[in-house]
């Protein structure tokens, strides 16, 4: 089979005079088109989708939109452009150049690295497959099928970057990653959080929120990478991962707004009356963000960790907007953790995983101040909380230590006993599923959400946007 490279599969990498790169390619491309057709969006191959394609690294080129059929969607390879002379940002080759290769001694390193990354991609987009069924409404339908097609991209980038720089490992790494498949028994996807099923779109807006946006802190931890292509590469999916973020963020937003009008409508605040008139209840809201926000906490690993120590030293993975900080060394600086056995200091090196949770929780409470503020002018004092870091943890210092949401300790009896007030409850789910209704009709929405604000790309709200044909 040949390829018209350019043709089907935009880049900036020279593939066209790249014949070992087009060999693992020509392999591996039909195997990922296998892979959609049975994993991805769900009776989906006929639509005309109005997205956007990647199809240059510049303003004009990174977001091209029109009607397509997503099999025949052009995934690409971009990497950013390039900065000149630039050098590492941090850890012991603090100031050297940047390596253009991957330094022997680092194989693995970066090869884990690249995997763990590169598996959450296509993980998301199986956890995703059946949402199309219960759209509600034809925008939505397309920013799900948006966000599917990018991460199947984004699997791509990293792919390139296998088969590129890491030979017959790489080959079989980038096989791998479309043989392992979110929630399987026997080859699960390698994370827990991209284990999870995601059956209603309220969890979509809850995981394109909060786990995109762990997405967006590892991406910028290895856009400040010493490996130059790594770095570029994370650097152009971050534009992309933006969209999911807005996904998530419009997308609670609007649950919550479509919420409070009914709660306008019938003067009352009780759960049990807002669910009567098929809208979501702000404490099983809050609920759901118990559960993604905390599966997401667990993705940065643990507080102490010599890998991450070992990662920063190596100039592997830096942290997240390294230039903020004025120590790029960390050499000899400490951190101080709250664990279970009280307060410790340990070596900031060994503690990077936390310092970019950190990051990462300042960041999400962005989008909980905006709800709040809807919630307080409607003139209600219920407010969205994003629990302590402290509960139900898998991964770290306060695993198999039962908290209450604020971080408080409580006997384990009390802990399994209330579970379903703090996260999702059987019942919670089942009402959550009964609202997901498939709504296609131009501009409509489902009775539980409000309509966004605006449409995509400067189109109207009640665009087509998805041809079911
Ligand atoms: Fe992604
Ligand atoms: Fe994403």
């Amino acid at each position: 089979m040949s390829i018209n490279y350019s043709e089907r599969i935009p880049n900036n990498v020279d593939l066209a005079n790249d014949r070992t790169l087009q060999r693992a390619l020509e392999h591996w491309q039909p195997r990922f088109l296998d892979w959609w057709k049975e994993m991805g969006p769900r009776d989906s191959a006929a639509a005309d989708v109005y997205l956007r394609t990647a199809i240059g690294v510049d303003a004009e080129g990174w977001a091209s939109y029109g009607a397509v059929k997503m099999p025949d969607y052009r995934w690409g390879i971009f990497l950013a452009e390039p900065v000149a002379d630039r050098t590492i940002g941090f850890g012991d080759h603090f100031g050297e150049p940047v390596w253009q290769q991957v330094p022997g001694e680092l194989r693995s390193q970066f090869r884990r690295i690249i995997v763990t990354q590169g598996d959450t991609e296509p993980a998301s987009v199986e956890q995703q497959q059946r949402l199309g069924l219960t759209c509600p409404s034809l925008y939505d339908l397309r920013n799900l099928f948006q966000v599917n097609v990018e991460e199947g991209r984004h699997l791509w980038a990293m792919v390139y970057l296998l088969h590129a720089h890491f030979g017959r490992d790489g080959r079989e790494e980038a096989e791998e990653l479309l043989c392992r498949h979110s929630g399987d028994v026997d080859k699960p996807r390698i994370l827990g959080t991209f284990n999870e099923p995601i059956s209603d779109w309220l969890s979509f807006f809850m995981f394109t929120y909060f786990t995109d946006r762990d997405g967006k802190f590892q991406l910028k931890s290895l856009a400040e990478s010493g490996f130059d292509p790594l770095a570029r590469t994370c650097r152009f999916m971050l534009t992309e991962e933006a969209h999911h973020m807005f996904v998530g963020e419009t997308g609670i937003g609007r649950v919550v707004k479509r919420t409070l009008e009914v709660m306008k409508e019938i003067g009352s605040d009780d759960p049990a009356r807002v669910r009567a008139q098929g809208a979501v209840d702000l404490p099983t809201i809050q609920r759901y963000m118990n559960f993604w926000f905390t599966s997401s906490l667990d993705l940065f690993g643990s507080e102490v960790s010599s890998n991450a120590a070992s990662s920063f030293a190596n100039g592997v993975k830096g942290r997240p907007d390294e230039t903020q900080y004025e120590d790029h060394i960390c050499g000899d600086a400490s951190y101080e953790l709250e664990t279970p056995q009280g307060r410790e200091t340990v070596s900031l090196r060994n503690a990077m995983n936390e310092v970019m949770r950190g990051s990462y929780i300042k960041d999400c409470e962005l989008g909980m101040k905006r709800w709040n503020m809807a919630i307080q002018r409607a003139g209600h004092d219920f407010k969205l909380t994003l629990p302590s870091a402290r509960f139900r943890r898998s991964i770290g210092a306060w695993v198999n230590v039962p908290t209450d949401p604020s971080g408080q300790a409580v006997s384990r009896e009390e802990y399994e006993r209330r579970m379903p007030e703090w996260i999702p409850s059987e019942s919670d789910r089942a009402f959550v599923h009964s609202l997901m209704q498939r709504v296609i009709e131009p501009g409509k929405m489902a009775g539980w959400i409000a309509p966004p604000d605006r449409g995509i790309n400067n189109l109207p709200v009640d665009y087509e946007y998805v041809k079911l044909n």
